[in-house]
């Protein structure tokens, strides 16, 4: 595996591989990495010839009062997990590369960004989006992968992607992967780590109340009311604050308040002992 720090380098390599009539797949990531990053990472090794991992703590998302200067960076951990699932190039830019000195443009997407984590970190998603589409314009990839973990975030992506022509309309080219969660149902997340054992097993409560509120949703117990349960559940076994417990068009992100006839998600995020957790689920039809 090539350990790239600088963009020729990585122009370099990408461009042998695309004369030799190579594809490319491009698993974006933050680092600390875990088996749900590995699962999208042994998905693209299925879809392309060359798979690039970058891992890249993107300041621009992180809100002043968020966990920037605390978020774990492990880069050797991960180059060593990234090796032995064969990547070919681990790109891991400087902020200083990333973003030049009188760095000045800012992707917005609107609509789909302006709810549920748009609206508890302003600013976050076109944080998101903007590094993304540096990140698909340095690397150039055939197809990317990211996790259906972060819903939200996968759709700001799409609706980017089909809005700047980044990629084809009608190819899978923005793949989501189902989300990888412990046995105890909780979403693995780079967060995770921050909590101590008490509430590492509180945690559980939420993808459970999840799975619980949508077998009322689906059993015919109003949706307001089934959420209204849920938070409650969440605010009685250890979560201290919700952020939104919300359903939404999967696609949209409209909030509905009635059992969907459309694909749509249950999407959550809630406090714990001064963690963010993020899950959904799908609710309705697939
Ligand atoms: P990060 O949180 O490191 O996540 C990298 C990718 O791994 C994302 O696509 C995320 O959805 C996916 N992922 C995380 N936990 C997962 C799980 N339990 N199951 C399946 N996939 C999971 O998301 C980001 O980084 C950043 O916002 C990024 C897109 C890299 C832009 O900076």
């Amino acid at each position: 595996m090539q350990s790239i720090h600088r963009l020729d380098l990585l122009r370099t390599s990408i461009e042998a591989w695309r004369d030799g009539g190579e594809t490319i797949a491009l698993v974006p990531t933050m680092g600390a990495l875990h088996e749900g990053h590995l699962t999208l990472v042994r998905e693209a090794r299925t879809k392309a010839d060359r798979v690039v991992v970058s891992i890249f703590v993107n300041p621009t998302q992180f809100g002043p009062n968020e966990d920037l200067d605390a978020y774990p960076r492990t880069m050797e951990a991960d180059a060593k997990l990234l090796e032995a699932e064969g990547v070919d190039a681990l790109w891991a830019p400087d902020a200083g590369t990333m973003y030049p000195d009188g760095f000045s443009t800012s992707i917005a997407v609107d609509g789909v960004s302006a709810d549920f984590c748009g609206a508890s970190r302003p600013g976050h998603f076109a944080g998101v989006a903007t590094v993304v589409c540096k990140l698909f314009n340095q690397v150039q990839p055939d197809i990317a992968l990211f996790g259906e973990k972060d819903w939200q975030q996968l759709a700001v992506i799409r609706r980017m992607a089909r809005d700047l022509d980044l990629t084809l309309p009608d190819a899978d080219s923005i793949h989501g992967v189902p989300t990888v969660r412990e046995a105890d149902g909780l979403a693995l997340s780079s967060r995770n780590r921050y909590l101590d054992e008490t509430a590492r097993r509180q945690a559980a409560a939420l993808p459970a109340a999840m799975r619980e509120a949508i077998g009322k949703i689906e059993g015919g117990t109003p949706v307001a009311d089934a959420l209204a349960e849920l938070e409650a559940t969440l605010l009685e076994g250890g979560f201290t604050r919700v952020d939104y417990a919300a359903l939404a068009d999967a696609a949209s992100l409209q909030r509905i308040d009635a059992l969907p006839d459309r694909p749509a998600r249950l999407l959550v995020a809630a406090h714990i002992q001064g963690t963010r957790l993020i899950d959904n689920m799908p609710v309705g039809p697939r």
